[in-house]
């Protein structure tokens, strides 16, 4: 045997036997050789692999030293989106949690087939660190990366090789090809504690609290500072993952254990809210005793089919919560309160404090919401007042030291000019229609009427209209932004369409090359989907969800900007305030004007064109008589009324002998009616109102006609396992349509079980009861004969 070749096996023994006290300190938590030891076998390898260079593997242990600084980080596509998650602060959210989880699979209390509709969850603390995500393939860490937005985060794989706990190869077998594992790496509080000591001994920057030290040191580009920072892993979850299917959170996590992740030690399975709740408090006490900080628990539905069948709301999962511990909070005083200028023209106030540590952060500034909150606080300048700060969110005055308020302190008054550009500031109306009434009410936010004019409001409109998830410019910094604003460049985000080049160069900060580069992202933006012009329009309460659903259902520019408010409300998840909001912003003629102006420059909307049928599903003439809001008459006189005349055009001309002569409306609800259409302008806005409806793809079905008459009235579906065509919720939403009830579980009711790839449990259940079973290819072409 060669000198060469013995070296490589005693390399090959000392990284295994490294691995296993690695593996066994970390993820056991049962270290099996003192310090020193590890230390001489560490020292040893190293020796070897300088003396036979050529045998060094970027999976060698003594590899976590880190390798060379990086001029920035590379940009990393997060396939399966990283979420967030939806928090809880009292018990009641979490109970409302349980309840919706339960509905969303059709399990009320008592079910049969729900095991008593108890929902297991898995339980864990929450870290306060920074989620990351690490891509194992073949069983080798290949790419570390941070959350970033949830979409595109930072390859930071130099940076997470150093972390002694995150394994560089996989443990054990079976393993998947493509393991993608999600996490936090966190500090702990005595790694804080010491990096901090060293830091200030060393003169360097010290830190505010542990999860601020995780950033500062995961987000280095010389690795070998992070090398050389106490961090963690600890994971929780996984993103892709190829050549496997986990049935059970639990399970997944344990398994994940036994490949050498690191998991939490207080992982726990709970029957039901209670036992969350149990679990809850449990931490709660034992928090500071904790080797880590945590800002509460996540409880996440344990069986991964019902996950899948719950799915996500907006960028959260239905299946995971985050019940979050109190707040810390500490006294200080109220220096001043002034006024900001947001991108809706709201003036909002906004509390200066005299700077106090809240649960390790200094805080000069926390949030008044707005003058109700003021009012309803109480609060004068001159107050102590209570701080709240909870985890990353702003701090909060609680409540005011009312018998320390000194003799000077001043009430806190609204400005009446825009402190920014000095136009009127008014009160908000709050517009209520019930009962075919407007009623005004005065809103709590003040808003500064110079819209585009203000500069406040121009700067934050352009930010938001250039932002990533908008119109997506590339270049386009808040400090340029407030540049082409203050310099009278840009006077409209249509303005961005004709700035040249000699006006972009002579900006603080460009030069010829980044000055072509700003164009050219400026001009690639021209063509976006409807539904990110729409988001970056920036209209009150129009977010990124409610943009993309508007462009879907709607399908044009033309037919959202004429769409009238009570149509607006057909759309799932549209109240009638959004409604009103989305309504009045295209009313306004400045916005028409802007958005005339954007395509008057070139801004081309892509995929226009089709409507959508999700009106259709749920119009009845008596669901519509109900939105018209007719005093005395609520949705069940509205439906016998729908029943009665079958059409608007009977129940506007039925006289008195008609309605009279019905059942199922009383004498006052009657008058009412006829008053109501008696009223020309309420009659001719009902027709307006039907007819968007109709021009907008609406079928109109008289009132038992709608689910009779459907193809699958009377049946109830399950969907298993995974569908690729079509998502859940749309293939369920098909179904709905075509008159189908869908199940969470299998019963010898069950008209048919349409199992994808990965049915478990649901479709064995059917085999056994005999139910049908098709796959996603018959389901399809089922759909298709139907024209759903
Ligand atoms: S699950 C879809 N589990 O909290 C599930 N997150 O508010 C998303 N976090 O970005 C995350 N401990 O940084 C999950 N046991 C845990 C967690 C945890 C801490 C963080 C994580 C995430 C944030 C969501």
């Amino acid at each position: 045997m060669t000198d060469a070749q013995n070296a490589a096996e005693r390399i090959a023994a000392l990284r295994s036997e490294l691995d296993a006290h690695n593996y066994r300190y970390y993820v056991l938590d049962e270290p099996s050789v003192p310090d020193a030891e590890y230390d001489r076998l560490f020292r040893e390898l190293q020796a070897l692999e300088a003396d036979h260079p050529e045998l060094v593997t970027p999976d060698s242990p003594t590899q976590r030293v880190g390798g060379a600084a990086l001029s920035a980080f590379g940009e990393v596509r997060h396939e399966v989106p990283m979420l967030s998650l939806g928090n809880a602060f009292e018990e009641g959210d979490l109970l409302d949690f349980d309840r919706r989880v339960r509905e969303g699979l059709d399990l009320p209390a008592g079910d049969l087939f729900g095991g008593g509709a108890e929902i297991g969850y898995s339980c864990e603390p929450k870290l306060d660190g920074l989620a990351v995500s690490l891509l194992y393939e073949q069983g080798r860490l290949v790419r570390g990366a941070t959350r970033g937005d949830g979409s595109m985060g930072e390859d930071i794989s130099a940076n997470v090789r150093t972390i002694r706990s995150v394994p560089l190869k996989l443990q054990g077998k079976g393993w998947p090809a493509v393991l993608e594992v999600r996490g936090e790496v966190f500090m702990s509080k005595a790694g804080f504690e010491r990096l901090n000591a060293a830091q200030a001994e060393t003169g360097g920057k010290t830190f505010a609290n542990p999860r601020n030290a995780a950033a500062g040191s995961l987000r280095q580009l010389d690795p070998k500072i992070t090398a050389s920072r106490p961090l963690e892993f600890c994971c929780y979850g996984v993103g892709r993952v190829e050549g496997i299917v986990f049935a059970t959170q639990v399970g997944m996590i344990e398994q994940l254990r036994e490949w050498g992740l690191p998991i939490s030690r207080e992982l726990k399975l709970a029957k039901g809210a209670e036992a969350c709740l149990d679990y809850y408090r449990d931490i709660g006490e034992r928090r500071a005793s904790l080797a880590y900080e945590i800002d509460g628990v996540v409880f996440k539905v344990n069986d991964i089919g019902q996950q899948r069948e719950l799915g996500f709301r907006a960028r959260e999962p239905r299946w995971a919560i985050a019940h979050k511990f109190p707040a810390s909070e500490e006294l200080t005083e109220l220096l001043d309160v002034e006024f900001q200028v947001g991108r809706t023209g709201a003036v909002t106030p906004v509390a200066r404090l005299r700077p106090v540590k809240v649960a390790g952060v200094m805080v000069a500034n926390a949030t008044l919401h707005n003058m109700d909150e003021v009012a309803r606080l109480g609060v004068m300048i001159g107050d102590t007042v209570i701080i709240r700060r909870a985890g990353d969110v702003i701090p909060q005055v609680m409540q005011v030291v009312t018998e320390r308020r000194p003799a000077d302190a001043r009430p806190v008054e609204v400005p009446q000019c825009c402190p920014v550009c000095g136009s009127a500031v008014e009160r908000t109306q709050l517009v209520k229609r019930s009962k075919g009434k407007e009623t005004f009410s005065e809103g709590s936010v003040y808003r500064c009427v110079g819209r585009l004019a203000c500069a406040a409001q121009l700067k934050q409109a352009i930010i938001h209209f250039v932002s990533r998830r908008a119109m997506d410019i590339d270049g386009l910094g808040d400090k340029i932004v407030e540049q082409l604003v203050d310099k009278g460049l840009v006077a409209s985000p249509a303005d961005l369409y004709t700035l040249t080049y000699e006006q972009v160069v002579e900006l603080e900060g460009f030069a010829e090359l980044s000055t072509n580069n700003l164009l050219a992202s400026i001009a690639e933006s021209r063509t976006p989907t409807l539904a990110r012009f729409i988001y970056a329009l920036g209209i009150p309460d129009v977010g990124e969800e409610t943009a993309k659903l508007l462009a879907r259902a709607l399908g044009s520019l033309e037919r959202i900007e004429q769409a009238l408010p009570e149509v607006l409300t057909y759309l799932p998840d549209v109240g009638g305030e959004v409604a009103y909001e989305i309504h009045s912003f295209f009313e306004d003629a400045h916005n028409r004007a802007v958005i005339e102006q954007l395509l008057a420059r070139g801004v081309e909307l892509q995929d226009q064109g089709e409507l959508h049928a999700e009106f259709a599903a749920s119009t009845t003439l008596g669901g519509f008589l109900d939105k018209l809001n007719i005093p005395f008459v609520a949705a069940t006189g509205a439906k016998n009324l729908a029943e009665r005349f079958q059409t608007l055009e009977g129940v506007i001309g039925a006289d008195w002998l008609d309605l009279s002569a019905m059942k199922g409306l009383n004498e006052k609800a009657r008058q009412s009616v006829r008053e109501f259409f008696a009223k020309p302008e309420n009659a001719e806005r009902a027709r307006a109102i039907e007819a968007q409806l109709r021009d907008f793809g609406m079928h109109w079905q008289s009132e038992k006609k709608v689910v009779e008459g459907l193809p699958l009235a009377g049946q109830t579906w399950v969907l298993t396992g995974t569908l690729d065509v079509m998502s859940r919720d749309v293939a369920k939403e098909k179904l709905e349509s075509l008159g189908a009830k869908v199940a969470g579980s299998v019963s010898a009711k069950t008209s048919c079980v349409v199992a994808g790839p990965g049915a478990g449990s649901k479709l064995a259940k059917a085999n056994e009861l005999g139910v049908k079973v098709m796959d996603e290819q018959a389901f399809v072409a089922l759909l298709d004969g139907y024209g759903a």
